[in-house]
């Protein structure tokens, strides 16, 4: 695969907005990057904001690329985890670069996951009132995912992203080699983001998926670089058709960017239940599995989806031990999801594989039918 290039085409501005998801299959990615911020943002400051395990692993050759192009970026690097998604951490961040003299023509480069992508994105939307950014993310989840669409946002104690902000990045370079690094578990929890797109958007990737899971189970960068490409089309187009998430929440309708939600409802609720021992993906995995399950149950959808998309799940190496996991604490959880409306609950199905499509169902009618076995 070729440098690949994709639109995001924010529709809903006036006048409308684009900017690029630039997919990097090949080495010396950092060097395409270094260039394409000269020409984009010439002789300006770059704070890059890395992590610490990022900072080990990739940092070195994207400063040094970044040097070479003839920039002096200053470097901030935070604490690995989820935890650096604070408000503290946020304003640590704000005065450093005080400190260092950024100022309004500044940009700010995330290098790392979705924890480094979304502090330094709502660092960058507050510092001096909004500045400029590109993301360069480097897991899976957040090449697929998290980089693209300008969502940005902090945990409070309360419950995670609850500070945040739109702020769409200038550009997006994922360099899909830094995947080589990734650890097993976080590239196969990436997995489940590239079969959700599939399934609400893209039958192609879901069948792409389904013929090389084992290739994409063991890393494969090649096909990795497919997956990331055609998953960042699915989120640019959706995304860019509903910006802020504002298509109303009607019954049969295509729900807008909250069918990027399918397999998040129960996913969610038990990767809040498991305290930190599922990782997102393999929680989105068993939702996705729950949201088959309750198409089935409504005559929605192919028969069978549940069985086949259990047996591709598997083969990811993402669990599948859903009905072991649906305990009341679960059910009620996912019940209390924010996409409620009154007894109602916005739940995305799919209409068939490859299409999307949001149901407002009845609470208890939705319990009952994830307390039914398995519909095969
Ligand atoms: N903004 C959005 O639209 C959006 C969407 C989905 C998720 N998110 C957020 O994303 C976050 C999760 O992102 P994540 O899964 O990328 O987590 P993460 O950023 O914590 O990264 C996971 C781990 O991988 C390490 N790592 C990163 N790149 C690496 C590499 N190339 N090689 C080796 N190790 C590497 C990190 O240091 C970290 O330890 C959550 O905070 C979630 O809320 C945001
Ligand atoms: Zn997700």
């Amino acid at each position: 695969m070729a440098l690949t290039r994709i639109a995001v085409e924010l529709a809903t501005r006036r006048p409308s907005r684009s900017y690029t998801v630039f997919v990097d299959p090949d080495a010396g990615a950092e060097s395409r990057l270094a260039a394409e911020l000269g020409r984009r943002a010439p002789n300006v400051r770059i704070a890059l904001l890395t992590d610490t395990r990022v900072d080990a692993l990739h940092r070195p050759r994207f400063e040094r690329a970044l040097r070479a192009a003839g920039f002096s970026p200053l470097v901030k690097c935070v604490a690995v985890g989820e935890a650096a998604k604070s408000l503290g951490v946020v304003e640590q961040i704000c005065e450093s670069w005080i400190d260092a003299g950024l100022d309004r023509s500044s940009v700010v480069l995330t290098l790392g996951g979705g924890v480094v992508g979304d502090l330094g994105g709502l660092c960058a939307a507050l510092f001096m009132r909004g500045i400029r950014y590109v993301q360069v993310p480097t897991t899976l989840l957040s090449q697929v995912d998290s980089s693209v669409g300008g969502k940005t946002a902090v945990n409070l104690p309360q419950g995670k992203n609850l500070v945040g902000a739109f702020h769409q990045p200038l550009f997006v370079w994922a360099d899909v080699s830094a995947l080589a690094t990734l650890p097993a578990r976080e590239r196969i929890s990436g997995l489940a983001e590239v079969v959700k797109h599939g399934l609400i958007a893209d039958e192609e990737l879901f069948l792409l998926i389904e013929e090389r899971a084992e290739a994409a189970r063991a890393g494969d960068l090649a096909l990795l670089a497919e997956l990331v490409a055609r998953s960042c089309a699915v989120k640019a187009a959706v995304v860019g058709a509903d910006e802020e998430e504002r298509s109303p929440l009607v019954d049969g309708g295509d729900g807008g960017r909250a069918k990027l939600n399918y397999g998040h409802t129960i996913g969610h609720a038990l990767e809040l239940e498991s305290a930190g021992r599922l990782r997102h993906g393999e929680a989105v995995a068993l939702g996705m599995l729950a949201a088959a399950r309750v198409g089935a149950a409504l005559g929605l959808g192919e028969a069978g989806l549940e069985g086949r998309l259990e047996n591709l799940l598997n083969r990811l190496g993402l669990p599948t031990d859903l009905d072991r996991r649906l305990g009341r604490t679960v059910l009620e959880r996912a019940m209390h999801d924010k996409k409620r409306t009154g007894q109602k609950v916005a739940f995305v199905l799919l209409s068939r594989i490859g299409a999307a499509e949001l149901r407002l169902l009845d609470r208890d009618h939705l319990t009952a039918v994830l307390q039914g076995s398995k519909s095969g």
